[in-house]
Order: structure tokens, then C-alpha cells, then sequence
């Protein structure tokens, strides 16, 4: 039977250092950086000895993502080339495989070369040089799987069907008939059904019908199936398995639809990027990216801006119920006819890496706001549909009247705040969208980006902006949710990013995350919890961080608290307490509008003008009639304690984690101004990414740490003020 084990030990870097990967080829400090540090070749060498069991098998390895233009040998022989580096590739080892010792060296180019897409012109975002993501060593039968499509036709039928489309590869010749036997069984291992057929050639189909009892994947419950397919010919047994869902997905001019149901999707654009390691973080903060993304923020969608992102990543989408929105490299510049060739593969590769997750419901087959190019598009447009007929393409644009090739019209609407600019359009936060399709028939219509550079926000930012933050994106989701004619909007963005020197706050950093590098939240990214259902989570945040003189003139008024409580309770010293509802004359749309306490409910001189003593604050939050949170706000909050929280107490042994580290006050709120400097230590099998010497920003700082073998861990983080903190984490 096939066996597909990590091969990410033991590898060497640039002929000296031993590595694990995933790696990042130059570990970038977390702002104000030379980019062009990492645009070079750099090498991975890895030695190994043929294993007897090998014989007569096939063998190759598999590079999940290299950044870029990878070039494998193996003992000096070519035996894999591929440019793009965001899509899996596999290096056929067999042919050149000596009976001991084996060396496979992987060259790369970190350079921005104009002929690989996303490269040519500006981009917003970098693209980290190293083996990135995990490597696989491959072992199968001579005769093998290539590939297996899933698909669920007609998934709302009682009855329920699967066609599973079966590519087989005979590398060496040995003859392919033989038998294909298919097996679905549920996420507790039952066997749903099973089914055979004659395989004659290089591809084959498996029909089941007829199922029953299935469950289908639904945002809050998604039931995930396995397909193992299993070939037998004489050269031997092989089998893989596929995980998929039973969903319908489309999207219409009236709305997108999932299993039948109207959705408003709500979502925000992730890059995969992290501080110091680049893209080279492991599983765990992949999956916990999307774990962020739906339980934390509450979101129904991600776009994968601006490219295929892990396959981790994408895993835990399925298995959260976490809609995705997948998209080819490519920043608005569109490269020669050897580009764009290169570019359709792209297209290619990535759908045929992800056309099972049922997470995935449109493929971007547009290069990122790029202009329009009519013969180009037509062929992405037709590649996409030739190999998926089950899912919608979309493109994103950022100007009005562009040609739609798609199914789905997808648009970058930085208009609010455009008014900035001059101009005599009124505030508004959302365009019709017949305004900006220039069609006049309804189709389907979707908001791909909004914020971001419009109103770039940091942590750091003074407590008025950070509303204002707040605000823009509460006025467009409220938008959102009052407009039939948009199916949904992906904000931007989830994260922090670094980038080029042509964009961002000249620190290599574009602040427009609603939460920070480190996945800390600012106040923005609660304008997206709070509209989730408060049976799931209550959630209350008041935008301020409650000082007399933060603000211009003082004061905390007027006092947004973004909460989905019915009831907010605010007592102020001595005051008699107030207690209000959602402003839902403000927000009408939104299913959560803040509560905002203001000068109706509060006389100046109740609460806190400048010159006044400064008192503590309580708010309460109230559901169903009962209290359900409170927050207690500091009116002279002192450098208490510190914590350091990883985000498990246990990984894989080649895996990252997060540690995320607080200065807290008396009440346990982050201190926003403490910038003293803390020592980070890591002992044990792993290694820390970044300094180890950091300040803190708004009160916090995080870093990750990589495993590099089995054992525990000691995290040990030391303030001069707050004292000595330390865990341990296990590494298995
Ligand atoms: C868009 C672009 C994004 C990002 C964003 C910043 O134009 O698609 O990648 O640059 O602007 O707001």
C-alpha cells in the first residue's frame, strides 16, 4: 500500500545550517527591513539512505509550497522544475535512485522574477524565499493514483449520489488494467457505501448513488466524508483517500445560496503571512488562522488573497464550516503571453489541488484587480470550468464596467471614505451595484475588499481613529446586510502584512488588519464578533480605553460598546447607572448595532470632562433579562502582571506555535501604552522566531516558535518590571 511520511528533517540550508522545514530562507525582523534580503537563489540539500522496501516501488517526493522557481536533482539528475510558489509539485525520484546514499538538492529564487505571475510590476505583499510549507516522501505501487475528483451531484436530493473521477499514472509502463474499488465512509469511520469498476486506462469513474442518512456540510455542523479509492493491477495495490462535504453552493443575483438557504457572507481577506518566519509556519498556525477567523470573528468567508494558500489552512476551513474564496497569484499587472500561460496554470494547479474541499465555493480566476484582458480571461474562465464544472468563477475588480467572463462579479469598493478625496459624492459605504457592473441585468455581486488602505489603523492608534476604524467597517456591513443586490463582503483585511516599501506606513508594514501581525484584535475586528448569535458567544467591548485625555478635548463620549447583548449597562463612579439598548437608528441593517451612550445619556459633568477627577467605569452586559458580562475599566491602571499565553500546551514535533504576551493592569485589562521590553527564551526542541529581546506594542507582543523535535519546552519571558514568567509546552 502507498505510504506518504513528512520528509521535513534533516534537510541542510545553504550547505552549512541544519534545518527543519517548513523554513523561511532569511528570518525578516518584524518591521523596517531591507525586502531585498531574500530576493536571491538560495539551496536545501538533504541526504538519505534507499530504503530496501522501496525496491520495485515508486518513489517521489512531494513539495507542498517553495517559494520560488524550484529546480530538484536528485544525485545530479533534473527531476523536477516548478515555478509558481504557491501549488504543489512532485518529484519523481524512481529513475535516479542509487541503491545507498542519495542526495536531492532543491535550488530556489527568491527574486521577483517578471516571468512568474505574481511578478512584473508592483505588489502589495511579499513572497518569502524557502521551502515553505511541508515536504512529503511518496512510496507507491509502480501502478498508482494520480489523482480523484470528488463530486456530489445534485447534493440536496434525498437520495444522495458520488462520482469520484480517477486518474491513474503508470510512469514506468507496467500496464494499467486492473480494478478500482471505492469506500466512503463517514467522519466516525462507518462505511456509507461502496462500489467497484474495470479501469482500462488512465482514467476511470466510481459511481455511488442511492446513499442515505448523509448528513450535509452546513456552517455550524459541516459533515465531512472520506473517499478511499483503491486500484489493483499486477503490479500492485495502491490507495488514497479524499475528504469531502455534500453541499450546494451558488451564488445568484438575488444572493448567495448554501444547501438551499440564503446567506449574507461576511468575511475578510487573510494573507498567509507572519512576523520574522515569512509564510513558513507550520500546521498549527495555519489551522489556527482559521480557527481565528471563524470562532473568534464570527465570519461565514475568507478570501485567499492573493494566491492558493496551505492546504492546512484550507483543512480546517472544511472542518470549521468556514466558506472560502480561492484565487490565483497575481497583483493587478497582467505579463507577456508566456505570463499569462503561466498564469492559466495556475488556474490549473490550483484547482486540481483544492476541487474537494467543499469550504471552497468560487474560484478567483482573475488576476487581482488587473484590467481587463479579454482573451486571457476567457481562457481562465474556460480552464476553470472545463476541470469544475461544480463551482462559480469570480474575478475581482477595482473600477466600474469591466467585461464579466465570470459568474460572479466581484468588486473592490474603496469608496468609502473616497469622499476624502474631493468630489461631491456623499458619504456612502457601499456603490449600487448596477453602478459598478454597468450591467443592466441583475448578476451575481460581490464585495471582495473594502477599508484596508482607505483607513490604515494601528494598535497603537489613538483611541479616536480606532473608532473611526470601527465605524467604517460597521457602516459597511450594515450596508451589506441592507442591500439584496450584494451577496456578501470580504473586508480588508483579517491580518497585519508586511510589504513592499511602495506600500504600508513606510515600516514595511500595511496596518490595515483588524487584528495585528501577532492575530491580536483592535477594536475593529469586535465589529465582527458582536454580530455573532449571543447564544454562541456573548460579546461586549467597549471602543475606548477609558482615560480623560485620550482623546482631543477628553473625555470618553460619545461611548461605543460593540457588544450582541440586548442591554449595556454603564455606571460611572457614583452616578446612577444607564442602561441602553442597540443603536438601531444608526445601524439599522446590522443584526448587532453597537450600543452607543452618548451626550442623551449622559450630562457633561456626569461623565468626565477635562479637569474632572477621573473615576473607575463598570459595564454590564445583559441577555434574556440576565447579566451575562461585565468589564470593569480602570481609572488608574498600574503596571500588574504579565501574561504569556501559547495557544496549545502541546504540538507536533515539527510544528509552530503562538505565544502571545500581555502587560495587564490590576484588572486584567491590556495596558494600550506600556511599550517596556520584555526577554524572550525558548530551551528544549525548538526554536523561537524572532528576537529575543522585544517591546512591547500596545501593551503586547507574540512570537512563534517551531518545534524541531519531541520534548518539552520551556518558554520563559522576563520584563524588568513585571517579573519572570514561564510554561512549558510539549512537543510529540
Ligand atoms: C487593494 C488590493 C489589496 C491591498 C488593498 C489595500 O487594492 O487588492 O491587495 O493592497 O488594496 O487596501
Amino acid at each position: 500500500m502507498r505510504s506518504t511520511l513528512p520528509f521535513n528533517h534533516g534537510w541542510s540550508f545553504e550547505g552549512r545550517e541544519p534545518v527543519t522545514l517548513p523554513h523561511t530562507a532569511v528570518e525578516l525582523p518584524f518591521s523596517h527591513f531591507d525586502e531585498a534580503v531574500y530576493q536571491r537563489p538560495f539551496t536545501y540539500t538533504k541526504h538519505f539512505t534507499f530504503d530496501p522496501s522501496w525496491q520495485g516501488r515508486e518513489i517521489s517526493v512531494v513539495f507542498d509550497g517553495v517559494m520560488a522557481d524550484a529546480r530538484v536533482t536528485l544525485n545530479g539528475h533534473p527531476v523536477a522544475a516548478h515555478p509558481d510558489g504557491y501549488t504543489p509539485f512532485e518529484a519523481r525520484l524512481t529513475p535516479h535512485l542509487l541503491l545507498g546514499e542519495n542526495e536531492l538538492v532543491v535550488m530556489l529564487d527568491g527574486s521577483e522574477n517578471p516571468n512568474i505571475p505574481p511578478f512584473g510590476a508592483l505588489v502589495d505583499y511579499l513572497t518569502y524565499a524557502g521551502i515553505y510549507r511541508d515536504v512529503w516522501l511518496r512510496v507507491t505501487a509502480p501502478v498508482h493514483i494520480a489523482s480523484v475528483k470528488v463530486e456530489t451531484p445534485d447534493p440536496l436530493a434525498t437520495d444522495k449520489q458520488v462520482v469520484a473521477k480517477v486518474e491513474i499514472a503508470d510512469p514506468a509502463d507496467r500496464g494499467i488494467p486492473g480494478t478500482l474499488h471505492g469506500e466512503v465512509t463517514d467522519a466516525a469511520g462507518q462505511v456509507v457505501a461502496t462500489t467497484e469498476a474495470r479501469v482500462t486506462g488512465p482514467t476511470a469513474e466510481l459511481f455511488f448513488s442511492g446513499l442515505e442518512g448523509i448528513r450535509l456540510w452546513e456552517l455550524d455542523s459541516p459533515a465531512l466524508y472520506t473517499l478511499t479509492v483503491t486500484l489493483e493491477t499486477a503490479a500492485g495495490k495502491d490507495s488514497q483517500s479524499s475528504r469531502f462535504g455534500f453541499r450546494a453552493a451558488r451564488f445568484e443575483p438575488d444572493g448567495f445560496y448554501l444547501n438551499g438557504r440564503k446567506l449574507k457572507l461576511i468575511g475578510l481577506n487573510r494573507h498567509q503571512s507572519f512576523p520574522y518566519a515569512g509564510y513558513a509556519l507550520g500546521r498549527a498556525a495555519q489551522e489556527r488562522d482559521a480557527e481565528i477567523l471563524k470562532r473568534d470573528l464570527g465570519l461565514n468567508m475568507v478570501r485567499t488573497s492573493h494566491y492558493p494558500q496551505s492546504p492546512w489552512f484550507l483543512d480546517r476551513c472544511d472542518e470549521l464550516g468556514l466558506l472560502v474564496f480561492e484565487e490565483i497569484p497575481g497583483w493587478q499587472h497582467i505579463g507577456d503571453t508566456d505570463w499569462q500561460r503561466e498564469s492559466v496554470e495556475n488556474v490549473r494547479r490550483m484547482i486540481r489541488r483544492d476541487w474537494n474541499h467543499p469550504s471552497i465555493v468560487i474560484w478567483g480566476v482573475r488576476i487581482n484587480e488587473s484590467h481587463d484582458a479579454h482573451e486571457f480571461y476567457a481562457e481562465t474562465n474556460r480552464v476553470a470550468r472545463e476541470l469544475d464544472r461544480t463551482r462559480q468563477t469570480g474575478g475581482v475588480r477595482c473600477y466600474t464596467d469591466s467585461e464579466l467572463l465570470e459568474d460572479v462579479y466581484a468588486m473592490n469598493d474603496f469608496i468609502l471614505g473616497s469622499e476624502e478625496r474631493g468630489g461631491n459624492r456623499p458619504r456612502t459605504a457601499l456603490r449600487p451595484r448596477a453602478e459598478v457592473t454597468g450591467i443592466s441585468h441583475p448578476v451575481p455581486y460581490l464585495v471582495t475588499e473594502y477599508s484596508g488602505h482607505m483607513f490604515p489603523t494601528k494598535v497603537s492608534d489613538q483611541e479616536q481613529r480606532q473608532i473611526e476604524h470601527v465605524t467604517r467597517h460597521l457602516d459597511v456591513l450594515d450596508a451589506a446586510y441592507g442591500d439584496p443586490e450584494v451577496t456578501g463582503v470580504l473586508g480588508w483585511c483579517a491580518f497585519d502584512y508586511n510589504t513592499h516599501k511602495d506600500f504600508g506606513s513606510g515600516d514595511h508594514i500595511c496596518h490595515h488588519g483588524v487584528m495585528d501581525m501577532f492575530r491580536e484584535p483592535k477594536f475593529a475586528a469586535f465589529a465582527y464578533s458582536s454580530q455573532r448569535d449571543p447564544a454562541q458567544a456573548i460579546v461586549m467591548k467597549p471602543v475606548t480605553l477609558w482615560a480623560n485625555g485620550e482623546r482631543n478635548i477628553g473625555g470618553v463620549l460619545p461611548l461605543m460598546v460593540l457588544t450582541n447583548c440586548d442591554e449595556i449597562e454603564l455606571r460611572y463612579g457614583d452616578h446612577p447607572p444607564k442602561r441602553l439598548g442597540p443603536d438601531h437608528v444608526r445601524f439599522p441593517h446590522l443584526p448587532h448595532p453597537p450600543v452607543i451612550f452618548d451626550s442623551r445619556h449622559f450630562t457633561e459633568g456626569e461623565l468626565g470632562i477635562w479637569g474632572d477627577a477621573w473615576v473607575d467605569g463598570v459595564i454590564s452586559g445583559y441577555w434574556n433579562g440576565e447579566k451575562v458580562a461585565e468589564h470593569i475599566l480602570l481609572a488608574n491602571p498600574v503596571a500588574t502582571a504579565l501574561s504569556v499565553v501559547p495557544d496549545a500546551t502541546q504540538i507536533g514535533a515539527s510544528d509552530s506555535l503562538r505565544v502571545v504576551i500581555t502587560a495587564r493592569d490590576q484588572a486584567g485589562n491590556p495596558l494600550a501604552h506600556f511599550s517596556e521590553p520584555v526577554a524572550i527564551s525558548v530551551t528544549g526542541p525548538a526554536h523561537r522566531l524572532g528576537p529575543r529581546l522585544v517591546s512591547l506594542r500596545a501593551g503586547k507582543t507574540g512570537f512563534w516558535l517551531t518545534a524541531t523535535g519531541a520534548g518539552e519546552i520551556i518558554v520563559t519571558v522576563e520584563s524588568e518590571r513585571l517579573g519572570t514568567v514561564s510554561g512549558a509546552v510539549r512537543a510529540v
